[in-house]
């Protein structure tokens, strides 16, 4: 397995900041953050940016209703969102407002350009638009009438706008999604899972691309057009640009060569987190916008799928929602964020709900990792007063004791096998939650070893065959405390300090992840309860 160095920029949608956030804006914003962890963790060059969208005839309304101007009204949530990601123990390392200068001004410049290159052109529109969405909608989009999201009517819009030709790009985006490659072969706005890139096909060529109104008269609350300043600039064409601003792009066009680390060090984002509600709109004007502005299009959109609470998508505007903070409370940091992270599978719907996280905090959680360590830690310290040492072997003992139990393991060694077949590849594929459950099996492994083996019974005995097996222990949970850090970084340090390794943040993770990093006589150092139960 080689590992090598490569840049890594994610993104998450910048949430609307209408209302504070809910556990489907963290969903998205966590499994961010273990990626973008996981990628500095093997040495990546990473920028993770994620963000607020503050403009727009919701928030104005939203503002209204709450008695204060759409800025002050802003300046507060954005601050709920900041907050919220701060308890999460988020490692973003950049986050934009749609209403910073900067991104104002970048925004404008960019109209600018796309306006004298002739892909902007002053027209009428006529459409659905539903407020909630901040989207065009057709008939078709709707069940009964309503928005199937929101479950609003949405208005009809007829107004002088500035219309962006969209349908120019039709044909040169549809192939691109075909192909998910440029012809050299680098990828290129690949769209996954296999399903979502099969919806859009389908709408492309079901539907086609019509051109889309970039303006609004009667919205205030957004960025002047440049060029005519009775008109502001549609919502997501703002919020679009945010992937751009957000690693310093000042609308520049070409891109000014001395960003230092910045737009051209990280520019085509990796990977582009959301969910299925703004895949179109990021299928269809994002790359479109990209091409007018000369830009190369994002490597891959990643649609996972909606939390729901009895069926129905969870959110602000149905009243069903969880806030992040109230995970926190009950299961801590890193327990909220396992929960989050192992509720679906990544790219699927999946009801939740306290019940389930419950059941699955103790058993995972609280009987499953948190016992294992304490379990671990008082065996060893048991034989170190019993007058034995710990003792490595050549080799992962537990590898050698699975062969009989299970093939996967006898063919290679440990760093091929365990990290390589498993943790690298389904992380790389973003099959987030399969890695938590491959975790969960090493876990259980360590459980019945120690379980078959008996070490109390050898300690008792005197017998020196447990030095060996209690090293094949700890040393397991060395591993799994690296395998667990993009997941639960504070859970993953405590281990890695209780084994007497010193701060996780830190590891040479080439070397790490070989089997026998654990010095023989490491001073072990007992932590508080991980996870108490629930
Ligand atoms: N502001 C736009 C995005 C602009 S990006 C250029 C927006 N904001 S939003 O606040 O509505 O966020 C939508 C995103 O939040 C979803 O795509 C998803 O990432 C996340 N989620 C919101 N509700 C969710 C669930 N119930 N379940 C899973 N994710 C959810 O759209």
């Amino acid at each position: 397995m080689s590992i090598k160095n490569k840049k890594f920029y994610i993104t998450t949608p910048i949430y609307y900041v209408n209302a504070s956030p809910h556990i489907g804006h963290t969903y998205t914003t966590v499994a961010a953050d273990v990626l973008a962890r996981y990628h500095r963790m093997i040495g990546d060059k990473t920028f993770f940016l994620t963000g607020t969208d503050e403009h727009g005839a919701k928030i104005e309304e939203k503002a209204r209703e709450a008695g204060k101007n759409p800025q002050e009204f802003a300046d507060e949530v954005a601050a709920s969102f900041k907050l919220a990601w701060q308890e999460l123990n988020i490692s973003n390392d950049g986050f934009v407002r749609t209403t910073d200068e900067a991104h104002k001004k970048a925004v404008q410049k960019a109209l600018q350009y796309m306006y004298d290159k002739g892909d902007i052109y002053l027209g009428k529109y006529e459409s659905l638009y539903c407020r909630g969405c901040e989207q065009y909608k057709n008939e078709k989009d709707l069940i009964d009438g309503k928005c199937p999201d929101h479950k609003t009517v949405p208005e009809r819009m007829s107004e002088e706008s500035y219309m962006f030709k969209l349908s120019k790009y039709k044909d040169i985006l549809l192939e691109k999604i075909e192909k998910d490659a440029v012809p050299a072969g680098r990828q290129e706005l690949k769209i996954s899972p296999a399903e979502k890139k099969n919806e859009i096909l389908s709408f492309y060529e079901n539907e086609g691309l019509n051109d889309v109104s970039f303006s609004r008269k009667n919205v205030k609350w957004g960025i002047p057009i440049p060029w005519d300043e009775s008109h502001t600039t549609y919502v997501w064409a703002d919020a679009f640009l945010n992937y751009l601003t957000g690693i310093g792009w000042d609308g520049g066009n070409p891109p000014n060569p001395l960003y230092q680390g910045g737009f051209n060090e990280f520019w085509p984002a990796d990977v582009q987190l959301m969910s299925k509600d703004i895949l179109r709109v990021h299928a269809t004007i994002w790359p479109a916008m990209l091409l007018s502005l000369d830009l190369s299009l994002p490597k891959e959109l990643f649609i996972h799928g909606f939390f729901l609470i009895d069926g129905q998508k969870m959110s602000k505007s149905l009243g069903n929602v969880i806030a992040p903070a109230d995970l926190v409370k009950r299961y801590g940091v890193d327990g909220a964020r396992y929960l989050l992270m192992s509720a679906t599978p990544f790219g699927h719907d999946g009801d939740i709900g306290y019940e389930k996280f419950d059941e699955k905090y103790n058993a995972d959680l609280a009987n499953g990792l948190g016992n294992l360590v304490a379990r671990s830690l008082t065996l060893v310290e048991k034989m170190r007063e019993a007058g034995m040492e710990m003792k490595k072997d050549k080799r992962s003992l537990i590898s050698n004791w699975l062969k009989s139990k299970n093939d996967i393991f006898s063919k290679n060694d440990f760093s091929k096998t365990v990290w390589g077949k498993f943790y690298f590849n389904d992380i790389n594929n973003l099959k987030i939650d399969s890695v938590l459950m491959f975790i969960n099996i090493q876990i259980k492994t360590i459980d019945v070893y120690i379980t078959t083996k008996q070490p109390w019974v050898l300690i008792k005995n005197n017998s020196k065959e447990v030095g060996v097996i209690m090293y094949n222990i700890l040393e397991g949970i060395r591993h799994i405390a690296i395998m667990i850090y993009p997941f639960m970084p504070e859970t993953a340090g405590k281990i890695y300090e209780s084994l007497g390794l010193g701060s996780i943040e830190k590891v040479d993770f080439q070397k790490a992840i070989k089997w026998g990093g654990l010095p023989e006589n490491t001073e072990i150092k007992k932590s508080d309860v991980l996870f108490p139960r629930i």
